[in-house]
C-alpha cells in the first residue's frame, strides 16, 4: 500500500516533473553541461543568467529525477549530465526531445484540463480550444509560422529518437517507391532513405507543412526525397510501393481511416503495402501506459482514438490489405499490411 500511495503522490504532481525537465532544457542547463562536464551551481547560474538560489534548487531537483548527477567535493556540489540528458535533453543533441517537450509544455498541458469535458460529452474539445471543428486541427497547428514550427519540430523530435527502430521493424528494401502520407517535416523519410539505399520517398502533406519541410532539406537528400502538397482525403495520392502512415490514423475515426486506407490500397502498386506506426493498445486494453497517454490526448484534440492490433488488423483487412504483421517497439509500434 505504501508504494501505491507514493505512486499516487507522484502522479498527482506529474506535471511538475515535466516542467522541471523542460525548464532546465529551455535554460540550456543540459547543453552547458554537455560541453563543460562538471560545474557548480554558481557557475551554471552565472553562465545561464539566472539567480544562483533558483538554479541550485532546479539542479538538485534534476538530480532527484536522474536528469543530472552530482559529485560532492569539499561541501560543494558539482553537477553533470546523465546519459539521458546528453542524448535527449540537451537542445544541441541530434536526438534532442526539446521541441517535443516544448509542444507539451506550451500547448498540450494547458489544454488537457478539457479532458473532463471530453469524457462527459464523448467528443473532442477542439471547438473550445481553437474555436473550430476538429477537421481543421492541422490548420490551427499551422496557423502562424511559429505554430507550424513548434508542431513540426515536435513531430520530428520523436523520429530522431525512434525513427530507426520503426523503419527497421520490417525489411522494407523491396519497396523502392515510398510515400509518407502526412509525413510532416520528413525526419522519418530521411531515416527511410538512410536505411534503404534504393528507396525514394515522396512526402505528401498539407501545403503549408510541405512548404516549410522543403526548406529544411539539403541538396544531397533532395534527389531521393520529393514533396507533394495536397489533402490526402480529397486529392489523388501518388502511386507507390509502400505508404507510410505514422501517427496519422490515431487522429481520425474508424470511418475516415477506412476511407483513407481504401484509397491507398487502390493507389498501391501490386505487391506493395502500407506501414502504420502508432502506439498500440494491448488486446486487454490495460497498457502500455504510453498508449493510455495518447488515448487521452487524442480524445481531447481529435476525432480519433488509440487502437489495438486487432482493431488495426480489421481496418487494414476491410481496405483489402492482407498478410498483416505487427511488431511491438519501445514507444511507436509498426504494422505492415500487403496488397
Ligand atoms: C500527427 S501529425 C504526424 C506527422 C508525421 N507522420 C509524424 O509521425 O511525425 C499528422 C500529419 O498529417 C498531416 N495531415 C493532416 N490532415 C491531412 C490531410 N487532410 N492531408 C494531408 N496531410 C494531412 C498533418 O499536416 C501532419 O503533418
Amino acid at each position: 500500500m505504501n508504494s501505491a500511495i507514493k505512486t499516487l503522490f507522484q502522479h498527482q504532481h506529474g506535471f511538475i516533473i515535466s516542467q522541471i525537465m523542460f525548464t532546465a532544457s529551455e535554460l540550456g542547463v543540459f547543453d552547458l553541461l554537455k560541453s563543460a562536464k562538471l560545474l557548480n551551481a554558481k557557475t551554471i547560474a552565472e553562465r545561464l543568467g539566472t539567480s544562483p538560489t533558483g538554479m541550485e534548487k532546479l539542479l538538485d531537483a534534476c538530480v532527484g529525477f536522474k536528469f543530472l548527477r552530482v559529485e560532492r567535493k569539499e561541501n560543494e556540489g558539482l553537477y553533470g549530465n546523465t546519459d539521458l540528458a546528453d542524448l535527449c535533453l540537451a537542445k544541441s543533441s541530434p536526438k534532442s526531445q526539446y521541441h517535443f517537450m516544448k509542444l507539451h509544455s506550451e500547448y498540450i498541458y494547458e489544454n488537457m484540463h478539457y479532458l473532463l469535458n471530453a469524457v462527459r460529452e464523448g467528443k473532442n474539445q477542439s471547438e473550445l480550444i481553437h474555436g473550430i471543428s476538429a477537421n481543421h486541427i492541422f490548420d490551427v497547428l499551422s496557423r502562424s509560422e511559429e505554430d507550424l514550427q513548434r508542431f513540426s519540430t515536435a513531430m520530428d523530435d520523436a523520429w530522431s529518437l525512434h525513427g530507426r527502430e520503426v523503419m527497421s521493424a520490417f525489411d522494407l528494401s523491396n519497396f523502392p517507391l515510398v510515400c509518407d502520407v502526412g509525413g510532416a517535416g520528413g525526419t522519418l523519410a530521411k531515416e527511410c532513405i538512410s536505411l534503404y539505399p534504393k528507396s525514394t520517398v515522396t512526402i505528401l502533406d498539407l501545403p503549408k507543412v510541405v512548404e516549410r519541410a522543403k526548406k529544411r532539406f539539403v541538396s544531397s537528400e533532395e534527389c531521393r526525397i520529393a514533396f507533394q502538397e495536397g489533402d490526402f482525403f480529397k486529392d489523388p495520392v501518388p502511386e507507390a510501393d509502400l505508404y507510410i502512415l505514422s501517427r496519422v490514423l490515431y487522429d481520425w475515426d474508424d470511418e475516415t481511416c477506412a476511407q483513407l486506407l481504401t484509397k491507398l490500397h487502390k493507389a498501391c502498386r501490386p505487391g506493395g503495402g502500407v506501414l502504420i506506426s502508432e502506439t498500440i493498445l494491448s488486446e486487454d486494453r490495460t497498457g502500455p501506459l504510453e498508449a493510455h497517454l495518447y488515448s487521452m490526448m487524442v480524445m481531447v484534440f481529435t476525432e480519433g482514438k488509440v487502437r489495438t492490433a486487432s482493431e488495426y488488423n480489421g481496418l487494414l483487412s476491410a481496405a483489402g490489405f492482407k498478410d498483416i504483421q505487427v511488431k511491438k517497439r519501445s514507444i511507436y509500434d509498426a504494422i505492415l499490411g500487403r496488397k
